[in-house]
């Protein structure tokens, strides 16, 4: 395991409640998902971000999360049945190289890339695939934590991102992310 990877034990304290006093995870992503829709999250740790998106999809939504960690997806799994939200969402463990998403080709209508970017070998892979998976027209909302990862080192993941055909759209301001959305052209 890469040492840039997030260890899986240190999940657990990015489920802490806390974060959901900062940003209401529902609020922040109200925006850009709903019902019915096909969701991508790559990076999902535990899932404090998946469950939302689980919700706001709705019962003929889906999500599929997609992490190199088994840790994290069976703890993502157990919460996602506890709050009965299992039928809704599909974890997949990968390999750090591909997310392999070859079924899911213009098949995703929103990609929530949170906090996870700066742990892919390649940011320039990880936007090709993403945009691979996007519906044209689809977004993404690449948000890293801010003071763990640069500003500069943000700007070299929008230029991988431009590269593979997305587009800079607005840049959400929060208190603890740098954060862009993107738009599949
Ligand atoms: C810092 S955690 C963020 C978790 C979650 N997005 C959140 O905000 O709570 C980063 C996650 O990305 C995953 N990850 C790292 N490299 C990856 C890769 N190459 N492909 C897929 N997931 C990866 C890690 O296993 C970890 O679960």
């Amino acid at each position: 395991m890469s040492k840039h990877v997030c260890p899986w034990w240190l999940g657990y304290s990015l489920l802490c409640p806390v974060r959901r006093w900062i940003e209401d995870p529902e609020k922040m992503l109200a925006p850009y998902v709903k019902e019915c829709m096909t969701v991508l999250e790559p990076g999902p740790g535990m899932g404090f971000l998946t469950l939302p998106l689980a919700r706001l999809v709705g019962s003929a939504g889906r999500v599929v999360a997609v992490d190199i960690q088994a840790k994290m997806l069976e703890s993502l799994g157990r919460r996602a049945a506890k709050a009965g939200l299992l039928p809704r969402i599909e974890t997949r463990l990968v390999q750090p190289d591909s997310m392999g998403l070859g079924d899911l080709k213009g098949a995703v209508d929103f990609v929530l890339a949170f906090w996870m970017a700066h742990e892919m070998p390649s940011a320039e892979v990880f936007f090709l695939e993403a945009a691979e998976a996007l519906k044209p027209g689809g977004m993404l909302l690449l948000a890293e934590p801010k003071g763990h990862v640069k500003p500069e080192k943000f700007e070299q993941e929008l230029a991988a991102a431009r590269a593979a055909s997305l587009e800079i759209g607005e840049r959400p301001v929060t208190r603890r992310s740098m954060a862009a959305v993107l738009r599949k052209t």
